[in-house]
């Protein structure tokens, strides 16, 4: 059995991708490729709990108790969802993961970066995406179009200077991976990213 392949998705709130999400699973599904999508913070009974009270604006923590909360949700879907999946030959489409709280909680809150590493190490042991799809966009823009879609959750209440820091550290992920990592321009047309996205993603698939 060929072991499935797996693919996040990253950027700020607002980057468009939601959108892309979706025509990732179908791009997917005509090829005949069993894809399954799930999230993060989340993916497993446990896992939608922690994201329950991480995103509820009421909840309030140390900014290191929230990193060990994400890698908690993590250590659970790749436990129960991830790894089992790829092992049966199946793609994991994965909305955020581990470069997101790099990126949230290392840029965003100012957990230690080395912290950081040690914990993606101690809850990976080596496994990493196949492919990371980063979204990338000024914090404004991704502002203005999270705008109105629906009450903010804690982070989409943080202001712009915390996009900016959250952006940094995803542009430092990037660098850091640049194997792994494709930088997409969120600020182009959804038609433009789908032809760019189709070109990246087909070679995966041959
Ligand atoms: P998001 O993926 O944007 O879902 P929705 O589209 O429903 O808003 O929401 C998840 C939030 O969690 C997002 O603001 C980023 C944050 N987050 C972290 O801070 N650290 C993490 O490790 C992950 C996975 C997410």
């Amino acid at each position: 059995m060929m072991r499935g392949k797996f693919i996040t998705l990253e950027g700020i709130d607002g980057a468009g991708k939601s959108t892309h999400l979706a025509w990732l699973a179908d791009f997917f599904r005509q090829r005949g490729i069993v894809a399954r999508v799930t999230r993060e913070p989340g993916g497993t009974g446990l896992g939608e709990q922690l994201r329950k009270f991480l995103l509820d604006p009421v909840s309030k923590m140390h900014a290191e108790t929230e990193a060990m909360l994400m890698f908690a949700a993590r250590r659970e879907h790749l436990d129960k969802v991830i790894e089992p999946a790829l092992a049966d030959g199946e793609w994991v489409v994965c909305d955020r993961f581990t470069d997101a709280t790099f990126a949230y909680q290392g840029g965003g809150r100012g957990v230690d970066w080395q912290r950081l590493l040690q914990l993606e190490q101690w809850v990976q042991r080596g496994l990493q995406p196949d492919l990371t799809l980063l979204f990338d966009l000024a914090p404004e823009l991704g502002r203005q179009r999270a705008r109105g879609a629906r009450s903010a959750d804690r982070f989409e209440q943080e202001r712009d200077d915390f996009y900016g820091r959250v952006r940094e550290a995803y542009l430092r992920r990037a660098r850091e991976a640049s194997a792994r990592i494709r930088v997409l321009d969120a600020s182009w047309s959804v038609g433009q990213i789908q032809q760019q996205l189709a070109d990246i993603v087909g070679a995966l698939c041959r």
